[in-house]
């Protein structure tokens, strides 16, 4: 297995990602609150890059089968009906509806991405699934959504916990030196994630605008078992997408 690591969505063309195995992360908090909708019954995650297209695309959504929901610099959008925190995303709000989502970074790696042959969306609080569901292929890229920038070492960091997971499984998996920097950032910071999380820039940034107990929703590790894959421009647990 060859694994690389993308540092940021920001210098990549979509094109690039045609024929590619592409796992997107963006641990605080978009795919984070991607896992948690999911795993509390949502019945898709639709991925979208603007909040124009959000607001077109979810209709008047009076039938409250559809949920508008996201952030701008971590605030929820008038008008929208969920922000972006793992918390509001709960059994009772989420269950059986269809998420429109629009976040700053994450929503937008994913639609850039788009063009994969398979696109999963990981963070701490699913990782294991993720690596489960991706392990068999031959050839994986790793796209970390950063932070209105080019590097964040949150995504890098859970980009090395899952070059971590999956070298225990395939003995010695070729890494580019993207993977390899993202799998040492990672061994340095695996016994304390939460630390890592809070002295992030963006992490600094969530806690100063109100948003503390989401960084410690984010750094917990394999709490949900849920592997979001694109289907059709939605984002759907695996065992939901063979099903249908
Ligand atoms: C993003 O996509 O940049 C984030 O998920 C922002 C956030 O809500 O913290």
């Amino acid at each position: 297995m060859k694994i690389h690591v993308l540092f940021s969505a920001a210098y990549c063309d979509e094109l690039n990602f045609s024929g590619k195995n592409t796992i997107v992360i963006d641990v605080l908090r978009a795919t984070t609150v991607i896992a948690t909708a999911l795993s509390n019954g949502a019945r898709e995650i639709i991925p979208v890059g603007s909040i124009d297209f959000a607001m077109k695309i979810s209709g008047n959504s009076s039938d409250r089968q559809t949920l508008l929901c996201g952030e701008r610099n971590t605030k929820m959008i008038d008008g929208f009906n969920l922000g972006n925190s793992p918390f509001e995303y709960s059994k009772e709000i989420v269950e059986g509806k269809s998420i429109v989502l629009y976040t700053s970074n994450g929503t937008k790696s994913v639609v850039k991405a788009k063009y994969s042959d398979n696109l999963f969306t990981a963070a701490f609080v699913n990782l294991s699934s993720v690596v489960e569901a991706v392990k068999d292929y031959e050839e994986i890229q790793i796209l970390c959504s950063g932070s209105s920038g080019p590097f964040c070492i949150e995504d890098t960091v859970c980009a090395g916990n899952i070059i971590s997971e999956l070298s225990k499984i395939k003995n010695q998996p070729e890494l580019t030196d993207a993977g390899l920097a993202s799998l040492l950032l990672y061994e340095r910071h695996e016994n304390n994630i939460l630390a890592m999380l809070k002295n992030s820039e963006h992490g600094k940034l969530l806690i100063e605008n109100g948003f503390g107990k989401d960084i410690e929703f984010c750094s917990q590790v394999n709490l949900f078992q849920v592997a979001p894959k694109l289907s059709n421009g939605v984002l759907k647990n695996i065992s939901q997408i063979v099903n249908d």
